[in-house]
């Protein structure tokens, strides 16, 4: 492939033709895509990529990388190449409050000896930060942000993506780098996800997540199909002089690429807060996710003067918006009972949008929470959604309640099994005690030990489970492996492909690691970590199985409830009935040792996590730690080595600033992997 450096004048027609055809399909594109303005329609718009496509197969030299057949061109790849970024990938200090951003404007005046200055503001998109590289004015390389310094080579998937031109309009430097989000549209984020729960499957948390996991997807075809978007915020190289932010946004619509669609100039606080406040209204309303606005000096010489405290720009800084909350009516306060019998009221809600989705549950995690918050069946309540997927109700509107409404009582026998339930001294927790024939118990104990956390089965989430168990084709976890195709033709909508892809998922489901099997067997109050440590410890299940509460108390990072949990479970013939089982139908646990790491800094160091990490699931942050000879634990001690905080850290945060314990962020663990 060539790129178009030639003059268009010393060609054929009908390479000219070929060109003019090609630049033609690209102004349509940015049109649709960028303005939302299409000027012809679809059918028109793909007789002419068909004839670019025609001509193409019959001169297959004059293809170049900015054709518009080239979108989905990439080969499936192995791993992504790491790159360093030739202007580091910096972040953003957060504020979430009025005098936070009146510190700042005063610290900005101050800073640059001004009494006043202009200011630009933008929103804050939320997905996954990129640096796309044009190279005389065609697309050349799309970067993750990684660790800020160097990142990933995703330019494959990001080509994929319709809103990011190929081929600049106008007249590009000859090198140019921008920086921006990549997204997931809200539409195809919910789109994606009443999908997936049709099918069974784990639905996304978010549009974030959504976004990051298609980034890293190795195959370009499948990131083709998850509609991401872009938009671009910054020039980091290549046009020069520039004056101010607005100035680079003008240059960049100039060269066709989507930026950032609603900005804004200020001169003052009032002004900031006023573009702020609107934002926010509109928020909801918005066809993408926004978590806040940013506010930056507007002239750009100043900006780089102001230069970088640590890993974040002084120029700029973002103002978060607190969690999206809306009004609705609890119809009834029903009960779920969980895999280890706990019940969980669960507040059932009239639908209400939120945050991209549509709320009609909310959990009320215990009695005592329910009491303290004076919720009542019938109340309006505000509900909110944090980071996360599961809203919570925040508060009742006290002057829309009913006279007519009553207290919430705690039931007292199981809704599934009608065993009267208990309330050990001192747990908030109340239980169904009939742990092993409670139908209710069984069918969570199910769902969860084929998750994601457990045996990994693809192709069968909770709908399958629940079908399965209803049929009574599934009662015990080592059903699943006695599963035969004759009998999964009986589930709803299961034709010859899906029967076959789920007997694979089951079939390569038998190789799981020990920590793995371990949790996903469902020892209360066993986690991930602990299951790990056990495997490690135990190196295998016999062995495990037979461990006193002594022994296992000499494990770091397991105490007194879990041990005597393990050990009642382990006591239970049953469950060892059911492990017997499940190893001679082919399952095999495995305790996994990782070569080449032997003299890590990690060895022998104990991590703890908290928040949400913007490159890797807990799971992979585990392993990683765990690969290199550290160990994870679920709560900070003294002795922790390590925390590792992510966004939106919880109380373990607190905690370890309160007992001096070392904290990484997520780009000081990347330096140390
Ligand atoms: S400016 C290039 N502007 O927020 C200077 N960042 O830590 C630093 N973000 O993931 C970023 N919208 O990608 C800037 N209008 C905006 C933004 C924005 C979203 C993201 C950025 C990064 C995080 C900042």
């Amino acid at each position: 492939m060539e790129p178009m450096d030639f003059a268009v004048q010393q060609m054929s027609i009908n390479k000219k033709k070929y060109l003019e055809l090609c630049e033609a399909l690209w102004e349509h594109n940015r049109r649709y895509y960028v303005e939302n303005a299409p000027i012809i329609s679809d059918y028109e718009y793909d007789q002419l990529l068909e004839e670019v496509a025609h001509i193409e197969k019959v001169h297959p030299e004059w293809i170049y990388s900015g054709s518009p057949t080239q979108r989905v061109g990439g080969a499936v790849s192995e791993k992504f190449p790491v790159v360093k970024h030739k202007i580091p990938m910096l972040s953003l200090a957060n504020s979430y409050s009025s005098e936070e951003i009146k510190d700042y404007l005063k610290r900005m005046e101050k800073l640059l000896h001004k009494q006043s200055l202009v200011y630009f503001c933008e929103l804050k998109m939320d997905g996954i930060a990129l640096s796309v590289i044009y190279k005389n004015g065609l697309f050349a390389q799309a970067i993750t942000r990684g660790n800020g310094r160097e990142g990933e080579d995703v330019t494959a998937n990001v080509k994929t993506i319709l809103s990011l031109p190929l081929q600049l309009k106008g007249d590009p430097p000859p090198f140019l780098e921008v920086r921006g989000e990549v997204f997931m549209p809200i539409e195809v984020f919910v789109h994606f996800n009443i999908e997936k729960e049709e099918k069974g499957e784990n639905l996304w948390a978010n549009p974030r997540n959504a976004a990051g996991g298609a980034l890293k997807l190795l195959d370009p075809k499948e990131v083709d199909k998850r509609k991401l978007a872009v938009f671009f915020y910054a020039i980091a190289q290549g046009v020069e002089p520039l004056v101010s932010q607005s100035d680079a946004f003008t240059a960049m619509k100039g060269y066709g690429l989507p930026v950032i669609e609603t900005t804004a100039s200020a001169k003052n606080f009032d002004e900031i807060w006023c573009f702020a406040k609107r934002i926010e209204k509109k928020r909801s309303t918005l066809p993408y996710q926004i978590d806040g606005i940013v506010v930056k000096v507007d002239d750009l010489a100043a900006q780089k003067k102001l230069g970088a405290t640590g890993k974040s720009y002084r120029y700029a800084i973002a103002y978060k918006f607190a969690p999206e909350q809306a009004e609705t009516v609890i119809h009834e306060i029903t009960i779920q009972v969980g895999r280890t019998g706990v019940l969980t009221p669960v507040a059932e809600l009239e639908p209400v949008s939120l945050a991209g989705s549509t709320i009609s549950r909310a959990t009320l995690h215990n009695e005592d929470e329910v009491k303290k918050k004076g919720i009542r069946k019938g109340d309006t309540v505000v509900i909110e959604k944090g980071g996360d997927v599961i809203p919570k109700v925040v508060s009742v509107v006290m002057q829309k309640r009913s006279k007519l409404s009553r207290p919430w009582k705690m039931i007292t026998n199981c809704p599934a099994c009608g065993t009267e339930v208990v309330r050990k001294k001192g747990e908030v927790a109340v239980r169904c005690p009939n742990t092993l024939n409670c139908p209710a118990q069984s069918l969570r104990r199910l769902i969860f030990f084929v998750s994601k956390q457990g045996m990994d089965i693809d192709h069968m989430g909770e709908k399958v489970v629940r079908s399965l168990a209803g049929l009574e084709l599934v009662k015990t976890f080592s059903d699943i492996y006695r599963l035969e195709a004759n009998a999964l033709f009986k589930l709803p909508n299961f034709k010859e492909k899906s029967v076959k892809n789920l007997l694979t998922s089951i079939e390569k489901s038998k190789k799981v690691s020990l920590g793995r099997f371990i949790h996903a067997i469902g020892i209360p109050f066993v986690g991930i970590e602990t299951a790990e440590l056990l495997a490690e410890t135990g190196g295998n299940i016999q062995t495990i199985a037979r461990m006193k509460e002594e022994e296992l108390l000499k494990i770091e990072g397991i105490g007194e409830k879990m041990a005597e949990s393990i050990v009642t479970f382990f006591n239970d013939q049953a469950h060892l009935e059911e492990i017997t089982q499940l190893l001679e139908l082919g399952v095999e646990p495995e305790a996994q040792k990782v070569k080449g790491f032997e003299e890590h800094v990690f060895k022998g160091k104990t991590f703890v996590l908290t928040g949400g990490l913007e490159y890797y699931t807990r799971d992979q942050a585990r392993s990683l730690i765990k690969e290199r000879g550290g160990k994870v634990l679920s709560s900070v001690s003294k002795t922790t080595d390590y925390v590792l905080v992510g966004e939106d850290p919880g109380l373990k945060y607190d905690k370890a600033k309160r007992l001096g314990v070392k904290m990484l962020d997520e780009a000081d663990f990347r330096a140390m992997l």
